[in-house]
This record gives structure tokens, C-alpha cells and sequence, in this order.
């Protein structure tokens, strides 16, 4: 009886512990999403104490706006949650050298790099610098809910359903290039695309089938107005309509899916590839074009030894996707014979130049 009570004393004393740590870890939980939505709301914030002293310029308040349907876009939505900020000294390499790709193939689009979280600009980067030594390159950043004003996600974005993600800054990128599609048109770029070739010569509304299911959303393209700007709104209302904060693809390659199920008429990837007629003059790109190399197969990047069977097998494609994110081999040296340094040398010469022994 006694040990009985003493047992289920033990127990009592213990809850409250028990309880506390709950608490502990629901605060946690509670407070590291809120603060990495305030990263995303920090410039206003920022704004309102007084402290804004970024160099990098709102594009919608900067005077010199993208060209609608001239412009290629690429999207960093990474934030530094201590300070609320990113400096744009954590570019890297790997990431400049398809930004640079683009503006060298592309020399009479602009390419557009926007931050999502209010952003420094330090003097003197040599990596930022080769950026910005071309001419048709500029940064700019972005304050979401001012971006998302006059689109057909502004009341959902107040509602805050976003924040609720667990992959918030990829979900956030997923929603972005669809928004920034349809105030300005033009092509949007994930910073893994490497361009080989110019997309000056390809009639803007593309996408690229990523495998026999799936439609990559690391490349698109739509008109500023017309038929793909109607698109840019579908494209938005089947993100908003079918968000799910837990899941992966769901939100990204799923809804260009989705919609182009229904434009194109069938469910049947590989009936829309190279077949603008039939997706009202939608091109969907065949595999071999942007994402011959499965994310299965990134060491093809990496390794000197199948660099001959890469360069083969993508001598066609327009572009190549890299799967920065689950790429995890970094850095290169230099002197390697990887493919993607043979790759850098020809696409990005001015970043390449601006590494030291190590490209990361
Ligand atoms: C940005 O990063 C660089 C290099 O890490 C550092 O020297 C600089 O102080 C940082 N700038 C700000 C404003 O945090
Ligand atoms: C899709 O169409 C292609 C080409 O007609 C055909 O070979 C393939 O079997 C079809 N796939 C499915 C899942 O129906
Ligand atoms: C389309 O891509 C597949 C997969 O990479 C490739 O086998 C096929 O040859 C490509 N077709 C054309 C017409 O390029
Ligand atoms: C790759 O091709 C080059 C030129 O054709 C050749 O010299 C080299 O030995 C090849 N490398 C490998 C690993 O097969």
C-alpha cells in the first residue's frame, strides 16, 4: 500500500517537469515559425524602426522596373534567421554561375536576381562582383506581402495559411516565381539552371516535362500579357485552392501539372511535350531539353570519370538542372574534370575566374 503511494507520488512529481518541457518545446515550435515568417516581413518591420540602410532596392519601388517579357527572374528566399537578413556575401558559386549563364546567353533580356528577405550589399565580393560587372544584370528585393498586392493571392497571403509551412522557404518559392510570372512575365529561373544556349529564340509560355509524370516548375516561361497571363493566374488560384503546408511537390511542379492537365486535355505528359497545338500554344519541353540528368543521378555532375557520358548525353539539352538542394558536394577543386567545371568554363567564365582553388 505505502510503496503503492510512494510509486504514484513519483509519478505526481513528475508531471509537472513533464508538463513544463511540453510547454518548453510547443514555444519552440510556436516561435521558430513565427520567426522565420518574420524574416519575410522583417523589411517592414525594419522600415518602421528606423534601421533600413539596405543598398538592394525594392523592384517595385526601384525605377528601372523589369521589361514585362524581357526579363529572366531568379528568386533567393534563403533569410538569416538572427538577424533577419540576408547578406549577399553568402552567394555562392554554384548558385552565381547559372545567373551569370543566363545573362551571357541571353544578352538582350535583363535578368533580375530578387531577394525575399531584406538584403545587404557589402562592398567588394569578388563572386558578386562578376555579376554585376554585366550590364544586363541587377538585384533587387522583394517584401511579400507588398508583391502579392493586386494579385489573386493578396487576401490569401494575409491569412497567414503560408507561414503554417514546414518547408516555408521552399514553399515560398513555389508561390513567388508564380507571382512574379504574373506581374511581369518573361521566364523564370531556379539558381540550379544552367543555361547552355540562348532562349532569345523560343516564343515565350514553356515549361519543361521533368519525367514521364512530371512537369518541373525550375523553369518557367509565360507571356506578360494575353493567353499567359491568364495562365499566371490559373497557375496562382490552383496553388492558393490546393496548398498544403506539409507536402513537397505538391505545391510546386504538381500545380503546373494540374493546370496543364486540364488546358492540354489529357492526363498524358508525353502527349504534351513539343505540342503547342494542343496546350493553346503552351510548350512543355521534352526531358532531354532542361532535365535530362535525374536527381538519382547527381553525381554525373561531380565525378571525372562520367564526365564524357554527361557532356553526351546533354550536348542537345538548352539547359541543365542541378539539384542544388540535394547536392551535397561541394566544393569543387578547381583543376577537376568534372563536367560541371567544364561546364563553368564555357557558361560562367567571369564567376569561375572570381573563385579561388575551390568552387563552391
Ligand atoms: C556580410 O558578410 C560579410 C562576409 O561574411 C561580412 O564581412 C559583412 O560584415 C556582412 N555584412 C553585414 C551587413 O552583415
Ligand atoms: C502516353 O502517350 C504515349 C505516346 O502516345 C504512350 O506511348 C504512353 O503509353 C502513354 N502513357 C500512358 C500512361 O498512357
Ligand atoms: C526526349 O527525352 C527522352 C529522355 O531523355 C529521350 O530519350 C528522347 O530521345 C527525347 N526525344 C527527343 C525528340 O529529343
Ligand atoms: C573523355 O574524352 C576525351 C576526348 O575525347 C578523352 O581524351 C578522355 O580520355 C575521355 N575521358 C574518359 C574518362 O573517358
Amino acid at each position: 500500500m505505502l510503496l503503492a503511494w510512494k510509486k504514484f507520488g513519483r509519478g505526481r512529481r513528475l508531471i509537472l517537469p513533464c508538463l513544463a518541457v511540453l510547454l518548453l518545446v510547443l514555444v519552440i515550435i510556436y516561435t521558430s515559425q513565427n520567426l522565420s515568417s518574420l524574416c519575410y516581413q522583417s523589411s517592414k518591420i525594419l522600415n518602421r524602426l528606423g534601421f533600413n540602410q539596405n543598398i538592394v532596392e525594392d523592384v517595385l519601388l526601384s525605377r528601372s522596373k523589369p521589361p514585362p517579357g524581357r526579363t529572366i527572374f531568379f528568386i533567393e528566399t534563403s533569410c538569416h534567421r538572427a538577424d533577419f537578413q540576408y547578406n549577399l556575401s553568402s552567394i555562392k558559386a554554384h548558385q552565381a554561375c547559372p545567373i551569370e549563364s543566363a545573362a551571357l546567353h541571353n544578352p538582350n533580356m535583363q535578368v533580375f536576381v530578387l531577394f525575399a528577405c531584406s538584403t545587404h550589399h557589402a562592398k567588394s565580393m569578388p563572386i558578386v562582383d562578376a555579376l554585376l560587372s554585366y550590364k544586363n544584370v541587377q538585384f533587387r528585393e522583394l517584401t511579400l506581402e507588398r508583391y502579392a498586392q493586386d494579385t489573386p493571392v493578396a487576401d490569401w497571403i494575409k491569412n497567414g495559411k503560408l507561414f503554417s509551412s514546414r518547408f516555408l522557404m521552399y514553399h515560398l518559392s513555389d508561390l513567388l516565381r508564380l507571382i512574379t510570372l504574373y506581374r511581369f512575365g518573361g521566364v523564370y529561373l531556379d539558381m540550379d539552371v544552367l543555361s547552355l544556349r540562348t532562349l532569345e529564340d523560343v516564343p515565350l509560355n514553356y515549361a519543361g516535362a521533368e519525367s514521364l509524370d512530371s512537369i518541373g516548375n525550375s523553369v518557367i516561361s509565360l507571356e506578360p500579357n494575353g493567353f499567359g497571363h491568364q495562365l499566371g493566374e490559373l497557375f496562382l488560384q490552383n496553388f492558393q485552392k490546393n496548398y498544403i503546408g506539409s507536402a513537397w511537390a505538391h505545391n510546386g511542379p504538381m500545380v503546373l501539372v494540374r493546370v496543364l492537365r486540364e488546358l492540354c486535355g489529357t492526363q498524358n505528359i508525353t502527349l504534351m511535350v513539343n505540342n503547342r497545338e494542343r496546350c493553346y500554344g503552351f510548350q512543355v519541353f521534352n526531358v532531354s531539353d532542361i532535365y535530362e540528368i535525374p536527381w538519382r543521378q547527381w553525381t554525373l555532375f561531380f565525378e571525372p570519370k562520367h564526365a564524357n557520358l554527361t557532356l553526351e548525353r546533354t550536348k542537345d539539352s538548352r539547359m541543365v538542372h542541378m539539384w542544388n538542394h540535394l547536392v551535397r558536394k561541394w566544393p569543387l577543386k578547381i583543376d577537376s574534370k568534372a563536367a560541371y567545371l567544364h561546364w563553368a568554363a564555357q557558361h560562367c567564365p567571369r564567376v569561375l575566374a572570381a573563385t579561388g582553388e575551390l568552387f563552391y
